[in-house]
């Protein structure tokens, strides 16, 4: 399949979202190619719909049927909207993909990443189990924390923002593992938006040259 697939990791507060939607406005000026830019577990109407029975921590369910709701919208929209793009030759940026299943549920929830990655893969196809660049951005806990506050997040109780330290703990250690045992490049998200963007931007470019996207 022609096309790139480029995905922005980490925590809860660490800038993903305004990265990626940067880095698509860079890649539709500088190449002209199609960009979509998704939020997973968003997406699709069903996949829409799929997020706030997840975010909805009220509906009492084991981590079991985390993964699997958020496998299910994941799959809608890959397959409906992801693929298209990919065949037309477009990009396709994610702010998070299946390696936050890894983490969340597989680490912190404790199914196991393995286990989370062969139930991801019955659904899947190879070309989103490998994308073409994975960026895992981090941030000091104090800082992150602080500007989940600001956005008031913390106040809804029903979202895994809202979990203990414990949790997010996990969470942290769970990314800085796999980042570390995969090589996956990190970027410090407590630089300025320009300079974090300057070296997602610099990746990018790279895995774009790498893939046969862009000459290099
Ligand atoms: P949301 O507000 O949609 O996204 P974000 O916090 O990334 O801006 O919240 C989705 C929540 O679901 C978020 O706390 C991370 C969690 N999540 C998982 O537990 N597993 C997953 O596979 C994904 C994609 C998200």
């Amino acid at each position: 399949m022609p096309g790139a697939y480029i995905v922005g990791e980490g925590n809860d507060g660490t800038g993903k979202s305004t990265q990626i939607d940067l880095l698509a406005t860079f890649i539709r000026e500088e190449y002209g190619a199609e960009v979509l830019v998704l939020h997973e577990p968003d997406g699709c109407p069903i996949s829409s719909e799929i997020r706030q029975i997840i975010k909805n921590g009220s509906l009492e369910r084991d981590a079991t049927t985390n993964l699997l709701l958020i496998t299910a919208s994941r799959h809608e929209t890959w397959f409906r909207d992801a693929v298209p793009v990919l065949e037309r030759g477009g990009v396709v940026l994610s702010a998070r993909n299946e390696l936050s299943s890894e983490i969340y549920q597989g680490v912190a929830e404790g199914l196991g990443v393995e286990h989370v990655r062969e139930v991801t893969r019955m659904f899947m196809d190879e070309r989103y189990m490998n994308p073409d660049l994975t960026v895992i951005f981090t941030l000091d806990d104090e800082i992150r924390r602080a500007r989940i506050a600001a956005r008031g997040e913390l106040q809804n109780p029903d979202t895994f923002e809202s979990r203990g330290d414990e949790f997010q703990k996990l969470l942290n250690k769970g990314y800085a593992e796999i980042a570390n045992k995969r090589s996956l490049p990190t970027i410090d998200a407590g630089q300025s938006i320009d300079d974090v963007q300057q070296r997602f931007r610099d990746l990018a470019t790279k895995a774009l040259a790498n893939s046969g996207f862009i000459k290099a």
